[in-house]
Formats: structure tokens, sequence, C-alpha cells
């Protein structure tokens, strides 16, 4: 891993003035997210994005159950609406610069958090936590590596969501006579039917550019395969491979199956487009499958049905939300406790299962979970396990910043060529 402290003070300074500049709509939900937390022993400050429909069920029952079994210690609930934390993160970078961290905050395991918070020497290490939960043999060790930096562990997993399936509409599906596709000949074969029957193929809300980064990372995985895909990111691959404008050829074909509208939709709005059949389907993570089941009522199978992202059987974009202690905060010990709820398997089976992810321990009950998360579990433990660009995991945020850009150009442009070369620029920051 790189050193890039530099670079991540510039970063920072990018997501504050990115946090003044956009996306006030969405910022609108935020809640307060004052500080006070620190001076009172009492009260621990979870921030997070996970506000709204298909974001929050799995959190509220986290404090609920939390301050049930421990009536001395108030959770106060500091999420920032934004899908992805195209908001939360620009709050917290201001936060966190003002030595003014949260008690403990969301964030994905890989660069984001090692390269980001740690080696910017923010992060207390939980290594102690990890030894007094047993939690080494109860995590599984590539996912202890993710938050993982130096030899020190610096955050507790609470989920591992998939980034690369498709969820799809089984009505739909059926009256076009559709089948699963496994390969991008079959996916593009069934969405020129689907075009044909007067059905949008594929559903895309890409308000903020998080949603299109995230297919255009599965195609790349679908094209290079698995150890590529880490190569890539690793920068032992040019962005100018043959492979890499392949992908972004076929991420242009996938474009061009989407609703006209989705400039001006979130990922939420997108789902909907799948739930009401007027799209057929959705990339999504499987907060998706949370949000179709909780807060739409569909039945699992029976009203939507999902199948690995072309080219992508038996390989896991993994997206892991983590929570970690941050130096400076006042009640070590009262964040320690929440952090060794978060880490139970209580707390993880209460979560996923309205989250839409599975567990972070191997030893959940399964019985807790749907098919789809049943599933998800199994082929966790069976497939090749990739991180994502789009969540944070795979490169820092600084080439993160300049990949949302370089394909919201893209999505409009739709230009191969200043795309890769927009990447390739971008690379040096990875
Ligand atoms: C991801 C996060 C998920 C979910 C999603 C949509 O970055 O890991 O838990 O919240 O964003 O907001």
């Amino acid at each position: 891993m790189k050193k890039r402290y530099g670079a991540f003070f510039m970063l920072i300074l990018i997501l504050v003035l990115a946090a003044c500049s956009g996306d006030s709509d969405e910022a609108e939900g935020s809640s307060d997210s004052g500080s006070e937390g620190d001076e009172n022993a009492s009260t621990v400050e979870i921030f997070s994005w996970w506000t709204g429909a298909g974001e929050e069920d799995g959190l509220l029952a986290l404090i609920d159950l939390f301050e049930k079994e421990n009536p001395d210690i108030t959770i106060e609930n500091a999420a920032v609406a934004g899908g992805a934390g195209t908001n939360a993160k620009a709050v917290l970078a201001t936060r966190m610069e003002g030595n003014d961290p949260p008690s403990t905050f969301q964030v994905h395991g890989g660069d984001e958090l090692n390269e980001g918070w740690v080696a910017a020497d923010k992060m207390q290490p939980l290594n102690d936590l990890y030894e007094a939960n047993g939690w080494e043999e109860k995590f599984p060790e590539d996912l202890i590596d993710l938050v993982s930096k130096d030899g020190n562990i610096y955050s507790v997993p609470v989920n591992i969501h998939r980034g690369n399936v498709f969820f799809y509409n089984k009505k739909v599906f059926e009256e076009n006579g559709i089948e699963e596709p496994e390969t991008f000949e079959e996916f593009f074969a069934a969405s020129e039917e689907l075009q044909e029957a007067g059905v949008t193929p594929v559903a895309l809300g890409d308000k903020n550019s998080w949603p299109a980064t995230q297919i255009f990372e599965n195609v790349l995985l679908g094209v290079l395969g698995p150890d590529d895909y880490k190569k890539l990111f690793e920068g032992e691959i040019p962005f100018d491979d043959e492979r890499v404008i392949e992908a972004a050829e076929t991420f242009g074909k996938i474009l061009d199956s989407v609703n006209e509208d989705h400039a001006a939709r979130n990922w939420q709005d997108s789902a909907q487009l799948v739930a009401n059949g007027e799209a057929a389907m959705l990339n999504m993570g499987d907060w998706a499958k949370g949000y179709f089941v909780n807060d739409l009522d569909m039945k699992t199978n029976e009203d939507f049905g999902y199948f690995e992202f072309p080219g992508t059987k038996g390989e896991f974009q993994v997206i892991t939300d983590t929570f970690g202690l941050p130096k400076g905060v006042g009640n070590p010990d009262d964040v320690k406790q929440f952090l060794t709820f978060l880490g139970s398997t209580e707390a993880q089976d209460v979560f996923n299962p309205l989250k839409g992810s599975i567990p972070a321990r191997t030893d959940a009950d399964e019985s807790k979970y749907d098919a789809y998360g049943k599933e998800a579990m199994k082929d966790f433990g069976e497939s090749s396990l990739v991180p994502s660009l789009a969540h944070g995991s795979a490169a820092s945020a600084g080439f993160l910043t300049k990949a949302n850009q370089a394909v919201n150009i893209f999505v409009t442009q739709r230009d191969v060529d200043n795309f890769i070369q927009a990447l390739k620029d971008a690379s040096s920051e990875m």
C-alpha cells in the first residue's frame, strides 16, 4: 500500500468544498451531527449515511437493542443522508479535521479506512477488543486483513454486502420469456428483447455517480476476472490495457439500455422502476434486497429474483461496513462497549436480515436469513473475493473521486478514449 498523506489532506479539502457546493436535496434529511457526545460519558454517537428507506431499519434495530441491554449509555444517531456516503463523507472529513470526531463512524474496510483515516493517524487500534472477544477466530481472515494496517486492527465489520448482483422483476422476465443471463452476450440479447417489448432493460439512478461507477467496476470484474481486476487497482495493469477499453465499450452498451431520467434518480428511485415493472433489472449492492423486502414488501424469489453480474459467477464484490474508534474521543470505554456489541452475533443477526447483507462473523444464525441471504453466505465462502472501487475499498478516496467524475462525463459523452485517458491520468493517485 502506498503512502499518500499529502493527497489525503488534499482530498479532505476537496470533500469539504464538495459538501459546501452540491447535493443539497439529498442533504436535507441530514440529522444534527452535534458533538456534545464526548463531554457526556453516557452518550455514544454513531455516524453513518443510513437514513430513510432501505437504509435505516437495521441501524435503528441495533440502537434499540443496545440501549435496552445498556441502559446507562444513550446512542445518538448522527446519520447524514445520501447513498454511499455522498454527503456523509464530506461532513465526516470536516469534523475529523476540526478535532470533533464522532464516537464511531461508518467506514468501508480497505483503502477508505487504512489509507485514509489510519494513515492520517486518526484511529486507535482495536487489537485488545479482538483479543478480549476472540474475534480473530470469528471473523474471516480476509475480512480482518481489510481492516488492518501494519499489524494492527482498526475497526469492527458489521456486515458484508455483495455488489455484483442484478436484481430483476420476476413477472417482467416471465412475461417476456427472459432467462437469467450469465454472459454479456446473453445479457445483451435479453436487453434487446425487453427493449422491443417496450420495457426499459436496466434501471439506473446516477444522480450521484456511484451507481454508474458500480456498474463499470462489475464490467471490469466480468472482463478481467478477479486476479487481473485486483492487479488493475494495484497499478500492475494499466488503464489503457485493451481489456479495460473493452470493458468501457461494454459499459457504454449497458448505458444504452437504461431509463432516460437516470440522472434525476437516486438508487431507491431506480429500484422502484424495477419494483413497479417499468424496468426489468437493477445492478445494485444487496442493500437493494433490504429495500425490496422491508420497504416495498416484495417477496424474495417471488416478486424479484437475482443473478450475478454477467461474467462474474463465482466472484464476490465485497463491500463491508465497519466501525472504529477515532482518536480524541472522550469516553473510549463506552465506545468500546458499543463496538463489542456491534461485533456480537446477536447484533449482527438483528442488523443484517434488515439491511440485506450477510453477517461479517462466520458463526451467525443462518435461520434468521432468507433464501437470498443463505445463498450469499454460501457464495461468500466459495467465491473469489474482490474489493469494490465504487465503495472505497479498492483504491484511494482521491482516485475514486476522479473515477466518479470520469464516469459521470462518460455517461453523457460516451467517449471511450477520453474516459480511458481520464482514468489513466488519475491512476497515479491510486
Ligand atoms: C454503501 C454502504 C451500504 C449502503 C450503500 C447505499 O457504501 O456500504 O451499507 O448503505 O452504500 O447507501
